[in-house]
């Protein structure tokens, strides 16, 4: 399930860590992130341990097929009761690896996983406005827009607003069956489909 012709989500292993740390320092990434922290490996090692045995939170990595590392996700406020979960810190690591579709398979994963596996009534994400390209990456799988959270975030000195975009099971059904996400469902599970495996 969390498998495609390119890619893996896999649990993160101690040994990833400075790699995500690493990614985490890019410009180009946390630019779209809430915060921007410089991390000790020692502190690192602190929220890999605590979120070890936190239930509301799923940290992965996104690897190629043969394990190595490339990129992370989560999904995160895992509320059993609501059933409903929010997801995000999604990161390639290379910039040269994105922009190739493997967001858009990270997201199909995320989706089936959730609602097929996790069994979620709803899954939702924050992105910040300026973030057009994943806002439209996650609206072209059916994600609606629920409101604008205003000055969210501060960033490069000024406030900036952020998007709640979500998704119910139901949506997810009939994206599923018919949607894009059914397209690209299928074509990744399809063993005899060799677009590109991720390096
Ligand atoms: C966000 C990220 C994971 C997306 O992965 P990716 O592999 O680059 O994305 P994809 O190639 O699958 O493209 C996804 C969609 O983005 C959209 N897109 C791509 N470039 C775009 C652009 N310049 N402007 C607007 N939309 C764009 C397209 O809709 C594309 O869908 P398509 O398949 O119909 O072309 C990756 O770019 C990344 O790590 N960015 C830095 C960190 C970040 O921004 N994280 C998200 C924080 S919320």
């Amino acid at each position: 399930m969390l498998k495609s012709n390119r890619i893996k989500l896999r649990a993160i292993e101690e040994g990833d860590l400075p790699l995500i740390a690493s990614w985490r320092s890019d410009p180009q990434v946390y630019e779209y992130f809430y915060e921007f922290l410089p991390i000790s490996s020692r502190q690192q090692k602190n929220w890999f341990e605590k979120q070890l045995q936190d239930s509301s939170e799923i940290n992965l990595v996104v690897s190629n097929l043969s394990g190595i590392a490339i990129g992370t996700v989560s999904i995160y406020h895992i509320d059993r009761r609501n059933r409903k979960a929010e997801w995000g810190r999604l990161i390639i690591g290379d910039p040269a690896a994105r922009s190739g579709g493997i967001g858009a398979e990270i997201e199909a994963l995320i989706l089936q996983y959730s609602f097929e596996h996790l069994n979620l009534h709803k899954l939702y994400c924050e992105v910040l406005v300026e973030n057009e390209k994943v806002i439209s990456l996650h609206k072209k799988f059916g994600f609606r827009e629920e409101g604008i959270l205003r000055d969210h975030a501060f960033k490069a000195g000024k406030y900036a607003d952020a998007i709640i975009l979500a998704m119910l099971d139901s949506e997810y059904f009939v994206q599923r069956t018919e949607g894009r996400l059914a397209t690209m469902l299928a074509r990744m599970h399809d063993s005899s489909d060799s677009h590109g495996a991720a390096q």
